[in-house]
């Protein structure tokens, strides 16, 4: 290969190719905390779930008000509870409180399977909202990996808040890439796990943990049910029940 040649293989892939430096927003969030964290997620943040044994009918996420709301892409979001009621899609520390002790909002009345889902987990429950995600390579799904800030203004002495999904539509060649972090800090390839994203599909991940996207290898635009839930003995009764 010639000078040139090699100059010009280098500069391509440093411009095709995106990865988070120490500036990223998401490595400021706090990693080790106090407190209450659930054992199940200790080694490696993520538990797969049974898939859904029961069908939500599509008028339950097509029926909803979605709001132009950027995270993980090209994404819309429907809240079906925030932290006061209203259909916001913004952080529940705008308004002062931690990702819990949501309210329904006008959505949820639209959904009552999905709200019964959640509901049923009896554990105490922050944003509830339905993603809508447009397709996305891995390229453009890498520039938006990040960390979530689940548990700001969270007393340390209550439970960690973590988030699980529920896959509405059928996206088999779809994936969540989920890594934890190396010693800088920064996501680690060595950990990569995908998660199929097929209809039904559930699984809870510590999003403050681990950096995450979701790689959308269809044509069509992929909804998924995303719950927060604090940490504690209701939500690992129910992730002990309902583990894969
Ligand atoms: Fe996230």
């Amino acid at each position: 290969m010639t000078t040139w040649r090699r100059i010009r293989t280098y500069t391509e892939v440093m411009t095709t190719t995106f990865w988070p430096t120490q500036e990223h927003w998401s490595v400021a969030i706090p990693l080790h905390t106090p407190h209450v964290r659930l054992d199940c997620l200790s080694e490696t943040g993520f538990v797969a779930l049974k898939p859904a044994p029961f069908d939500v009918p599509a008028h339950e996420w097509e029926s909803l008000e979605y709001f132009d709301w950027k995270s993980g892409g090209d994404t819309n979001f429907a809240p079906l509870a925030s932290a006061d009621g209203q259909l916001d899609c913004r952080g529940f520390w705008d308004k002062g409180k931690t990702d819990k002790d949501a309210e329904w909002t006008s959505n949820a009345a639209l959904a009552p399977t999905l709200k019964n889902y959640v509901s049923s987990v009896g554990a105490n429950f922050g944003r509830v909202r339905i993603i809508k995600l447009e397709p996305q390579d891995r390229d453009q799904a890498i520039r938006s990996i990040h960390r979530d800030d689940n548990n700001r203004f969270n007393p340390e002495n209550e439970g960690w808040v973590v988030r699980t999904w529920l896959e509405l539509t059928d996206s088999p060649d779809s994936y969540m890439l989920l890594m934890d972090n190396g010693p800088d800090g920064l996501p680690d390839p060595s950990t990569e796990r995908r998660v199929p994203l097929s209809k039904g599909a559930r699984f809870v991940v510590d999003t403050q943990r681990l950096w995450h996207v979701v790689v959308h290898n269809h044509d069509f635009p992929r909804y998924a049910l995303i719950t927060s839930f604090e940490s504690g003995s209701a939500l690992d009764s129910f992730i002990a029940r309902e583990h894969a």
